[in-house]
Parts: structure tokens; sequence; C-alpha cells
């Protein structure tokens, strides 16, 4: 299959498929303390928010998700135009079709036309990376012009696929001369699964900026390679995946491991559907919300819907923060909360096993 058709698949399913979306991700064992006479104007709401050495006029990221197709390149100009108007970071999708297929840039180029003055993440995979070094970042860097690069890991996704990759030694080391060299900030993201303590650790330590956790509870790469693999005839990769369906952090808890990491930012994502949630995010710790389905699904529709959608969002946030009695996000990152559930007795067992980080990987 090319990389094209399975591009094409990805959004076919993404899009028409609610069981794409996998289980909770955590946020609901995040309370805050709402005030009930808080003295202020709810207009008076503030929501702009740095993220990388950048201002922005809210904490909402949109997550890289395609090209290398014709309606991938729609979809690109739509949300990076939308991005530039909005003033908020785009990430694009994974660039490797781009590179191994000149006439296919133009998908992702697309996003750097219709959005000149937008904040672009590039995006290339650790298995693309540990095949063809360093070079691959700086291709796609260049290709949009990118103000930053996101590197995706996704080892279950890749395992599960028929045509995936299964070499991932050496990526640490290959990240860190991508961080020496590339001259942009460089961020980790997941697709799915989250990021750890350990692994957040790792990174930083190689010179990452900022990890995207994309944690359990969004769109599950799991179910779509599951479903995938069915269409394909390929039961025992459908198999495997049903095996590991609920692999993964939730993306409360990923946020959590990972702000535990002094001097790297951390963007929360994975099912992150409005601005309450984006609003926890922010108070576990996070410099960002991403998300990806529900810009996808705004960006079928055009621009407009993209704008409204963002609007939306700011507005959800700012009812939140007006409720828990804060003006802007410095204030609002002060609003005292709890966790409960699930959510607390993994707080609890890590804050107990952190004390001990276990084997490092060596470089
Ligand atoms: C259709 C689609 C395509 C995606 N493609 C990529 C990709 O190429 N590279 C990447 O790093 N993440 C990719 N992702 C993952 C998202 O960036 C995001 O981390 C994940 O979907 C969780 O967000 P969500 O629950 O809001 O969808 C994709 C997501 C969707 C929905």
């Amino acid at each position: 299959m090319s990389i094209e058709e399975r591009k094409r698949d990805h959004i076919r399913i993404a899009l028409e498929s609610e069981s794409a979306q996998r289980g909770s991700n955590w946020l609901e064992y995040v309370h805050m303390i709402p005030r009930a006479v808080p003295d202020i104007n709810v207009n008076d709401v503030e929501i702009s928010a740095t993220f990388l050495g950048r201002w922005f006029s809210a904490p909402f990221l949109i997550e890289g998700m395609t090209g290398g197709t014709e309606e991938g390149a729609r979809i690109n100009a739509v949300l990076a135009a939308a991005a530039e108007r909005a003033r908020i970071p785009m990430g694009v999708g994974s660039q490797r079709a781009g590179i191994v297929r000149p006439e296919l840039r133009y998908t992702f180029r697309a996003a750097r036309e219709a959005g000149q003055g937008a904040f672009l993440i590039a995006n290339i995979g650790a298995a693309q990376l540990v095949k063809h070094g360093v070079g691959l970042a700086w291709e796609a860097v260049k290709m949009i012009e990118a103000d930053a690069l996101a590197i995706h890991v996704n080892l279950i996704q890749e395992i599960i696929q028929p045509e995936g990759d299964r070499e991932f030694r050496g990526f640490l080391k290959l990240a860190r001369d991508v961080c020496r060299e590339i001259g942009v900030p460089v961020i980790v993201k997941e697709v799915g699964c989250g990021i750890s303590y350990e692994d957040a650790v790792a990174l930083k330590n190689i010179g990452i900026s900022a990890v995207d956790v994309a944690g359990k509870g969004g769109t599950s790469w799991i179910e779509i390679e599951r479903m995938r693999a069915l269409d394909a005839g390929r039961h025992d990769r459908a198999r495997l995946a049903e095996v590991f369906t609920d692999w993964g952090i939730p993306t409360a808890a990923s946020v959590l491991e990972a702000v535990k990491v002094e001097g790297l930012e951390v963007v929360g994502s994975g099912g992150i559907r409005n601005g309450l949630e984006v609003a926890k995010l922010l108070l576990l710790g996070a410099s960002m919300g991403g998300m990806a389905m529900p810009f996808l699904r705004a960006a079928v529709r055009g621009v407009e819907e993209v704008e409204n959608l963002v609007r939306q969002l700011g507005e959800e946030l700012k009812v939140t923060m007006a409720l828990c009695g804060a003006t802007n996000l410095a204030e609002f990152k002060k609003t005292q909360y709890i966790l409960t559930g699930r959510l607390r007795e993994w707080v609890e067992q890590r804050a107990a096993s952190r004390l001990s980080l276990g084997p490092q990987p060596k470089l």
C-alpha cells in the first residue's frame, strides 16, 4: 500500500468512525474549586499564552495531522489560514511522503502558503529519523519554513501496521543531534499513548524543548490500525491491536508525569474536546492544550468553522477561569484543584516509585 493510500485511509477512518475515539483521558478526575463570589467581570478574562518563547492569543494548538494527498493539502491550507488569523500554533502531519516523493511537497507547503505568518510545526517520525538520519529533519523544517519541529513516537502503531517499522534503536542519539543542529525548538510527541516521566527526563537531557503527550483517551491509532488490518484481511494484526487496545498513559496522568521535569514545556493532548478540559490541563502544568480530531472535523467544513471552533474553545476557557476567579492564565494557574479516583491512585504510586528512576538509556 502506498503512503498516499495509507494517509487517505487514516483521514477517512478518523472522520467516519466514532470508535476511533478511545475511553477516557482521566480529566474527569481533576476537580477545580469553584468560586461563588469572585470579584470579576467575565469580559475582562484574558487567555493569551506563551509557548516555546512565543506569544499566542490562546493556549490551543492544532495537532499535526495531514499532508501527502490532495485532500491533505486542502486541510493543511484551511488549518494554517485559520491558525494565522487566530494566532495559534499548528502542526502538519508526518512529512515523510513529501520527502520521499518531492511531487507531494505541495501538500505540506500548502500550509505555509495559506498561513504565511503562522507558527508552523514540521513533523517526522522517530522510526524514519532512525532510518534516514538528521537530514530528514532538515528537509522537513525547510519544506514548510517551520518554526519548530515535532518528532512523533508511535511504537505500537508502527508495530501493528503490516508495513510499519520495528527498528527504534539509536533514536535518542539522533534526536540529540537534531536538537543541536536544527536551529528551531524540537518537540517530541506521542500519538495516543502518552509520555512517561522517565521518557520526559531522557528527552529533556538530550535537548528537547517540549513534549506533546498525546495521551490515551483521544483518537486511537490502535483502533484505526485494527480497522485497517481487518479491511486488509490481516487478522493477525487486528488481533494484536485488540490485545493492546488499552495500552498507554491517559492524558491527565501523562501531563502530571511530564510536568515534573523542570525546564521542559508540556502540551497536553489526547481526547481534548472543549475549553474546560484545556483549563484542567493548564492547572496540571501544561503550557498548551492540543487537539487533532476537533480541528479535522472543523477543517473539512472550511476556515470559518475552524475560527468558530477557536472562538468557542476560548469562550469555554474564559468561563472556566471566571468561575475560578481568575482574569489571566498566570492567576488561573494558582487555582486549587484536587485529584480523585484512578488518577489519584496513579499519582500516589508513581510519587513513591519516582524516587528511583531506574536505568536510563545509554547514548
Ligand atoms: C487524521 C489524523 C492524522 C494524524 N496524523 C499524525 C501525524 O502524521 N503525525 C503525528 O505526529 N500525529 C498525527 N496524529 C495524531 C495527532 O497529532 C494527536 O496527537 C492525536 O490525534 C491526539 O489528539 P486527538 O485526541 O485530539 O485527536 C493524527 C491524528 C489524526 C486524527
